[in-house]
């Protein structure tokens, strides 16, 4: 399983800690940056990621903002991606279960980092659960 991973530098500190942790579980994982804490635009990192999951490049992604919503915003414009903002563990479940996020965004200034791993942990762990989500997730392109 290859899991691609981008930030901005509100989501840096949490992104960083987080490759350590996936590669630990045993996860290959794809960093589009920022590794750093200076000022920059989630859009330079979000687009390539998306593009790099739609090629099937990687299997899954992982976006960190302060809010998490310019993430959100940004690779929801691609039409292979299903970016779902997640601030709990339980949101972290249904937004695999029901929505099929292939994308967890999460809003690194809102959450701790132990939240943060334990929705991670929670997304990767669910199985979508098709039918009746299907039929909608099948209605969102337009
Ligand atoms: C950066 O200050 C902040 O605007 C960004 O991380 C994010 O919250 C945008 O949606």
């Amino acid at each position: 399983m290859k899991i691609a991973i981008c930030s901005d530098h509100a989501g840096v500190e949490y992104k960083t800690k987080l490759i350590s942790y996936l590669l630990g579980k045993g996860y290959e994982v794809l960093n589009f940056g920022t590794d750093s804490t200076e000022s920059m635009d989630y859009t330079d990192v979000a687009h390539p990621m998306a593009a790099a999951i739609e090629a099937g490049e990687a299997d899954l992604g992982i976006a960190l903002c302060g809010t998490g919503n310019g993430m959100a915003m940004t690779l929801n414009h691609h039409r292979g991606i299903r970016a779902g903002l997640a601030w709990g563990v339980a949101i972290g479940r249904l937004v695999k279960a029901h929505n099929n996020a292939n994308v967890l965004v999460l809003p690194a200034r809102f959450i701790s980092y132990q939240m943060a791993v334990s929705i991670v942990r929670t997304w990767l762990a669910t199985e979508y659960e098709g039918g009746r989500h299907q039929r909608r997730i099948d209605k969102i392109p337009v």
